[in-house]
């Protein structure tokens, strides 16, 4: 037997289902909301992640599916879906779209990290990217748009944290700021923050290691720091998530895994699914689509783990119900009745009913077993009688009770049923 890669799911039809409600709640909470799919490649050339989501962060430097292909050009499986877009963006010059331009997607990503609970090494992402304008209430939009589709995904218990990060200017200021007291701790930095500390210190601040948990706690604030202007913009989104009633804490040590970020950041963190807690994440790049080699053009976006969703509503007891079960079982007992159930079925299916009929040559009561486990509303019985006075027997599996109903009436009885 070949076994599937590590951190790779098969989604089996008692799953896939479910699959299908986040996405389509994902369609219509984007619809709602003027955003329009985008599809982009699964890979990109590699340049596009090392300039996009920036060469100093985990998933450049660790976790990208790299390889040359056949023509040695250097690719990569997405590993997010926002640098890609980006690129789209500049490639197809949408800067002369109507703007903001207001896109949406359902992708796979792939990051070689290790799996557990959570996190995997092809996950799916719903996002949405938002381009053209550095206004503040487009950003208090795509946080209202992300909290609308957990809502109406069932999500329960979620906390969405808010953070500024400054622009390129401020930002510089409070690094330095944060460089030199790290500095004055530096041996008891675990390894990965010595290496961060000159490279990116920011990330210094979500590290997990107990000991630079206490270190950062001390650590100057980021909000003490940034100018005027990105701090009117943080107090402007939040009148605008006041004035629509959604709550969130202010937390200056959400930073972000990548390095696009500018301003405005945020995730949605939930407590029911162990350490990979961050069901989605999001903030504004206004830097991002110049760095590949566009108009200078702002932006904003987020993306939730579908996969996390999934386990977050099964952690906290929320049923999906099945859309795809068969509503009518034909249960046919000879050959004659056999023909007659399958014209039956093909006539119902034809009027969007899904049905179905005997395919294994089984007796009444195994077919009655397979009716049973494929989930079938009804079942109808088809014997010799039946088939002579043109009716069905049709037995509700929930409950048991019977009826005769005449071939051309079933129609219309499942319609009312
Ligand atoms: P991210 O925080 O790297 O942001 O990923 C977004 C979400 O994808 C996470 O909150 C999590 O739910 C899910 N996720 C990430 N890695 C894994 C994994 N290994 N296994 C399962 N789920 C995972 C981004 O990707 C940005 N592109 C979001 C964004 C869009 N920012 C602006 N626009």
């Amino acid at each position: 037997m070949i076994n599937i890669p590590k951190g790779t799911k098969d989604v089996l039809p008692q799953e896939s289902y479910k699959w299908q409600f986040i996405e389509k709640v994902a369609r219509e909470t984007a619809r709602v909301f003027g955003a329009q799919e985008i599809r982009t490649p699964t890979f990109e050339h590699t340049e596009v992640f090392l300039r996009g989501v920036g060469e100093t962060t985990d998933i450049v430097n660790k976790e990208m599916y790299t390889f040359l292909d056949k023509g040695d050009r250097s690719i990569t499986l997405k590993p997010e879906g926002t640098a890609g877009i980006a690129r789209a963006f500049v490639e197809n010059g949408l800067v002369n779209s109507a703007l903001p331009a207001k896109f949406f997607y359902i992708t796979p990503c792939f990051r070689y990290e290790r799996p557990q609970a959570g996190r995997l090494r092809e996950f799916h992402q719903f996002g949405v990217e938002f381009l053209g304008s550095y206004s503040p209430d487009i950003d208090a939009e795509t946080i209202l748009l992300a909290k609308t589709f957990l809502e109406k995904a069932g999500v329960k218990n979620i906390t969405l944290y808010i953070n500024s990060i400054g622009c390129k200017t401020c930002r510089k200021e409070y690094e330095n700021a944060l460089k030199a007291y790290l500095n004055q701790n530096y041996e008891k930095l675990c390894p990965l923050c010595k290496d961060r500390l000159n490279k990116n210190p920011l990330r210094i601040l979500d590290c997990k290691n107990d000991e630079c948990k206490k270190i950062t706690e001390g650590a100057p604030k980021i909000l003490d720091y940034i100018c005027d202007d990105c701090s009117n913009h943080l107090e402007t989104v939040k009148k605008l998530l006041d004035a629509v009633g959604v709550e969130y804490k202010i937390n200056p040590n959400i930073v972000r895994g990548l390095d696009y970020y500018t301003r405005t950041v945020f995730e949605f963190v939930s407590e029911n699914i162990g350490a990979q807690g961050t069901v989605c994440g999001g903030g504004r790049y206004d830097g991002l689509i110049k760095e590949l080699g566009g108009t200078d053009t702002p932006g904003i976006g987020f993306a939730v783990g579908i996969e996390r969703i999934l386990l977050l509503l099964e952690n906290t007891g929320v049923k999906i119900e099945n859309p795809n079960k068969v509503k009518i079982y034909f249960a046919p007992m000879g050959e004659a009745e056999a023909v007659k159930a399958f014209e039956l079925v093909s006539t119902l299916r034809n009027s969007g009913i899904a049905c179905d009929c005997d395919h294994m040559g089984r007796g009444i009561k195994a077919q009655f077993k397979y009716a049973d486990k494929i989930g079938a509303e009804f079942v109808a019985v088809i014997g010799s009688n039946e088939l002579a006075e043109g009716k069905v027997k049709i037995k509700k599996m929930a409950d048991g009770s019977e009826q005769t109903v005449e071939f051309d009436q079933v129609k219309s009885f499942l319609e009312k049923a």
